[in-house]
């Protein structure tokens, strides 16, 4: 099954009834190979993979449905309204953005995800403690993702959150690298200040 929240505006149970140990989301999942191996590693964990495009969702869910992984259910929806308001705050141990389309032409660029705004949207996903995982081939798209990410004094550099998958290559990064491309990654713990007593 794939739960079809295009077109739903208020918020979901972020553990489709289940009870896990923690919680991964994929956004902008593509064909869903960081998805399908998060789901294989961690069978304690809930992956949420999620993209707006049903016939890549279709062809994951056939994936999943013959390796048994019942820890693995697909969203279709929008990457902007699971952050907004989809999904609770505080619910998601680690957010993975992998190579959303960079948009490297001048007059795409009001196109990209990736914003203060967004960056904030997100965060307010994220549980304490809690990683946000991202990458991309473009490199100018990379800087600006750092200059965003300062605003945010309760978002570190922690680039041991992402150790344990540091092996695994989405379809999207193995293309770039066939094209001689590099890809970095960047990880950021939220790490939110104690409230003062
Ligand atoms: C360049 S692909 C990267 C896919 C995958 N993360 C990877 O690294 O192989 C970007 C993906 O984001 C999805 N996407 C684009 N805009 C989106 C949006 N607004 N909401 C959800 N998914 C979106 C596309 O359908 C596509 O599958």
């Amino acid at each position: 099954m794939i739960a079809i929240l295009t077109g739903t505006y208020q918020t979901v149970d972020p553990h489709f009834g289940r009870q896990p140990a923690a919680v991964e989301l994929d956004l902008g999942c593509g064909k869903g190979l960081l998805s399908l191996e998060l789901a294989r590693r961690y069978p304690d964990r809930l992956i949420l993979g999620s993209d707006v495009m049903l016939g890549r969702l279709r062809r994951i869910e056939r994936k999943r449905d013959r390796r048994g992984l019942e820890n693995l259910v697909l969203l279709r929806a929008d990457n902007l309204d699971l952050a907004s308001y989809l999904l609770p705050h505080d619910c998601i141990d680690r957010v993975h953005l992998l190579c959303p389309d960079p948009w490297p032409k001048n007059r795409h660029r009001a196109k990209r995800l990736v914003t203060t705004e967004f960056i904030g949207r997100v965060t307010r996903l994220l549980k304490p403690g809690g990683v946000l995982h991202m990458s991309t081939d473009h490199l100018p798209y990379f800087d600006d993702w750092q200059r965003i990410l300062a605003v945010y004094p309760a978002l570190r550099p922690d680039p041991a959150a992402i150790a344990d998958i540091a092996d695994i290559q989405t379809e999207f990064e193995m293309q770039w690298r066939r094209q001689g491309k590099d890809v970095p990654h960047l990880a950021y713990r939220y790490e939110p200040a104690a409230p003062a007593r």
